[in-house]
């Protein structure tokens, strides 16, 4: 696994990204070959479908927003009707962390989380439960996780650093995989420069966006009440599920 090559080595944000006026600089890509994947979920839909899904929602990164899209997502689905357990493979535990406190106040979250590892995440998957694994950020924590997913989730924010990152992991994976941009702040240049370039690279992307709030912020340790865009996201997960 290359977690240092892919298009992101070519996405040249100036030095001074936060003040420049100028335009963002792109390279010319005629010499690069980039695996080119459709920007629409659906163009997985042949290869993911049905009850039996593992998501994996992973980056290199830290602090992009893995655990907390795990727990609205897992929440989500349970929302929607599916059986859900959120694999908690991080090493941290913050997702198991997040349960725990959620149910010291009485108001436990509506899905099971439990830790995982790389050996029990390479079990077979129990029948017609939804499986959503909040990977460990390196290791064979992150390879296990990967390499049993069959939908992997890339949060990533509106930095340079986050979308490098999120390249790289999108490149450390041969399964159907989309980037989920959370914790963003809509008409910034930097919103329009990381739209144009994964436009550029063709990077499969949700239509969803997480914006920034402090609802969600502030939620962690309870149960989520409001599940945001967090919501369409769901749906494009199961439109591709079901290859409508
Ligand atoms: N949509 C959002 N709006 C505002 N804050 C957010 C949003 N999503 C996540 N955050 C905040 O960003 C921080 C990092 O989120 P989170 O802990 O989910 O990231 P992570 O990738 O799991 O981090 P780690 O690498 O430590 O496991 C947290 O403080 C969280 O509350
Ligand atoms: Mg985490």
């Amino acid at each position: 696994m290359d977690l240092n090559h892919g298009p992101l080595d070519l996405l040249l944000f100036p030095m001074s990204y936060e003040y420049s006026e100028e335009p963002f600089l792109f390279p010319n890509s005629s010499t690069t070959t980039l695996p080119h994947y459709s920007t629409s979920l659906l163009h997985y839909s042949n290869t993911v479908q049905g009850k039996n899904m593992r998501i994996t929602i992973a980056n290199a990164k830290g602090g992009v927003g893995k655990t907390t899209s795990s727990i609205y997502l897992a929440a989500t689905a349970t929302a929607r009707g599916h059986e859900v357990v959120l694999l908690d493979a991080d090493p941290q535990g913050s997702a198991s962390q997040w349960a725990f406190m959620a149910e010291n106040e009485n108001d436990p979250l509506g899905f099971e989380v439990q830790a995982a590892n790389p050996a029990t995440l390479r079990r077979p998957q129990k029948e017609n439960v939804m499986e959503i694994v909040d990977a460990a950020p390196t290791g064979q924590g992150l390879q296990a996780a990967l390499e049993t997913a069959d939908f992997v989730i890339v949060p990533s924010s509106d930095s340079p650093l986050d979308v490098q990152q999120a390249w790289s992991t999108l490149s450390a994976t041969d399964k159907p995989a989309a980037v989920l941009l959370v914790r963003v702040e809509s008409g910034t240049r930097a919103m329009k420069a990381v739209m144009e370039a994964f436009n550029r690279w063709a990077t499969p992307l949700f239509d969803a966006q997480i914006h920034k709030r402090q609802d969600i912020k502030t939620s962690m340790g309870h149960n989520p009440k409001k599940l945001w865009e967090y919501a369409q996201a769901w749906q494009e997960i199961e439109l591709m599920m079901k290859g409508e």
